[in-house]
């Protein structure tokens, strides 16, 4: 059965890992793709293609998620060549991990711009086309990250957590027009963004997890499906985490 068929949904941050496993369950199950990414032209143009062999409309844009104008327009183009938008995920984000000691006022400005910005950035300019449409679900990506803080990630954390405020909000504010918006707290998937850590801090966080692994782009996808489908038709204002057991 197909979960998604004929509605649209955008998403932020899909050239690879999350964002990217998520347009693929998403065109799987019949949805049409408006997708972002920053830089990665070549994997953008590649995604499109893939998720085209669903039968479905797909189409990447370059977009910066912490730029105000850019996410406007990117909904007027969206709705222009989508005719709808019926799903925002905002998924976009980025780490510049240090210590408290250490990290730089930029460093703190960037990740709460481009994690938390972009999500007020991107839900304003979805929300008239949703309230026309008295329907849409709004998905985001915060982490157990911002559940619970984590050392050397205060910028981080800080915009994971703030997610979680404007998620609530939102659902609180819109309820009313059958608009929902939920929050999905990854816990530790295996991507690029986490590619970059110590393999031996790695596995010894794989044996913490209950699950004894670590999360995959598709667990987390799986999720986002749920909530941007009809599925949870009754599901707002929440937090689900997709953690493998890690912070039960
Ligand atoms: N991996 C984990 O364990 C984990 C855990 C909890 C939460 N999360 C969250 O899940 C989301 C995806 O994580 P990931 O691991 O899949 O990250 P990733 O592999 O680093 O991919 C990040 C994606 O975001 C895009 N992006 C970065 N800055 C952007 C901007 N300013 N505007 C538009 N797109 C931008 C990148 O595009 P380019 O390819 O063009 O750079 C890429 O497509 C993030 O919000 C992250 O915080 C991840």
């Amino acid at each position: 059965m197909k979960l998604l068929e004929g509605k649209t949904a955008i998403i932020t941050g899909a050239s690879r890992g999350i964002g990217k496993g998520i347009a693929e369950v998403f065109a799987k199950h019949g949805a049409n793709v408006a997708f972002t990414y920053s830089s990665s032209a070549t994997a953008a143009a590649e995604l499109e293609e893939s998720l085209a062999a669903y039968g479905v409309k797909a189409k990447g844009y370059q977009s910066d998620a912490a730029n105000y104008e850019q996410a406007q327009k990117l909904a007027d183009d969206v709705v222009a060549e989508f005719g709808s938008i019926d799903i925002l995920i905002n998924n976009a984000g980025i780490t510049k991990d240090n210590l408290l000691m250490r990290i730089t006022e930029e460093d703190f400005d960037k990740v709460i711009e481009v994690n938390l910005k972009s999500v007020f950035n991107m839900t304003k300019a979805v929300q008239r086309t949703m309230l026309k449409q008295r329907n849409g679900s709004i998905i985001n990506m915060s982490s157990v990250v911002g559940v619970k803080g984590n050392a050397g990630q205060t910028n981080y954390a800080a915009s994971k957590a703030g997610i979680l405020g404007f998620t609530k909000s939102v659902a609180l504010e819109l309820g009313s027009r059958n608009i929902r918006c939920n929050a999905i707290a990854p816990g530790f998937i295996e991507t690029e963004m986490t590619a970059k850590l110590d393999e031996k801090t790695v596995q010894g966080w794989r044996e913490g997890i209950p699950l004894k692994r670590g999360g995959t782009p598709e667990d987390v996808a799986n999720a986002c499906l749920f909530l941007a489908s009809d599925m949870s038709a009754y599901v707002t204002g929440q937090t689900l985490n997709v953690d493998g057991g890690m912070l039960t």
